[in-house]
């Protein structure tokens, strides 16, 4: 199986459109080191043709040009894609937007939650993806999924989907909720494992994740590979550095350091390759040179970049 890193960064992408904080604006001044990067997708291929991608992000567009895998193929018909189906972990802006830049009525599929499909119902500017074309179909928990393309063709491709502790999109935020659960498991927020259906290799994609419990660390044990949640350093991190007001914790996303966060959390687990995606414009991690890089390099975990290609 092949897994191809097409956006590594979180939403808001790096640099951030009006962010001025010095990471943004180093990777805008072409810093050595600091490498822009695009928002938070995954591409998948058993057989090297076809392909799924695990969210589609704003930059998509960008994205399937930097990517020649996810071109239509010279010989082929006058309009055609070698992506058979996207695979949703939540309903968050820089994981969905990405498919209104997939219309012009191209067969593939979607897969998701109940939960997030329901978003996408309410939605009706979704609808520009008609259903009878482009099929929308639910990602049962805790059960391998072979997923098919948009007319029910096997991809090679199987997922197996659980929910992780997080939150709903921003945007369906009751703010006005004191009791509000931003770390729940219901299902608005997953992790899936990928695998080739044929068997050989597979692997974890968690974008999001508010924290690490006993479930999850069970469920990682002899993971051959696992693409995590790297939003922040610290879990003030964005606070610090004066761009806003939330923590981590708040987000839904758990920080890569500290005593509660998932460097630590993860260290007894046995996997064999951890690499950080969905980073954040303020996440120090970023610029190559620093300590955190280090920090984290020697932990045993590779910071995601866009185009990094993993063969399972
Ligand atoms: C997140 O990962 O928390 C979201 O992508 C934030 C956002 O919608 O900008
Ligand atoms: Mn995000």
């Amino acid at each position: 199986m092949r897994l191809k890193i097409i956006g590594s960064a979180a939403g808001g992408g790096f640099p951030q459109w009006n962010c001025n904080y010095k990471l943004s604006r180093a990777a805008r001044a072409g810093v050595s080191g600091i490498e822009p990067r695009t928002q938070s997708s995954l591409a998948a291929s058993a057989d090297g043709r076809g392909w799924v991608l695990f969210n589609a992000s704003p930059d998509i567009r960008q994205q399937i040009a930097l990517t020649p895998q996810l071109q239509p193929a010279v010989d082929g018909p006058l309009r055609s894609t070698p992506i058979r189906a996207v695979v949703l972990t939540n309903a968050d802006v820089d994981h969905v937007a990405g498919l209104l830049s997939l219309r012009e009525r191209q067969p593939f599929a979607i897969y998701s939650t109940q939960e997030v499909l329901r978003v996408l119902e309410a939605n009706s500017i979704f609808n520009v993806l008609d259903p009878s074309v482009v099929p929308r179909r639910v990602l049962p928990p805790d059960r391998e999924t072979a997923i098919c393309d948009g007319e029910g063709r096997e991809t090679g491709i199987v997922v197996e989907s659980f929910a992780v502790p997080g939150k709903v999109a921003l945007y369906l935020e009751n703010t006005s909720d004191p009791q509000a659960d931003f770390s729940s498991d219901k299902g608005d927020t997953i992790g899936v494992r990928i695998a080739n259906g044929q068997g050989g290799g597979s692997a974890f994609y968690i974008p999001g994740c508010a924290r690490i419990d006993a479930g999850l660390r069970a469920r990682l044990a002899h993971a051959p590979c696992l693409l995590f949640d790297g939003t922040l350093y610290t879990d003030d991190e964005m606070i610090t550095a004066g761009v806003g007001q939330k923590t981590g914790a708040r987000m839904g996303h758990i920080a890569m350091s500290g005593e509660n966060g998932a460097i630590a959390g993860l260290a007894s687990v046995a996997i064999s390759r951890r690499v950080f995606v969905h980073i954040n414009n303020t996440n120090p991690v970023l610029d190559e040179n620093s300590s955190e890089h280090a920090a984290v390099r020697a932990a045993g975990w590779e910071i995601g970049r866009d185009g990094m290609e993993l063969e399972l």
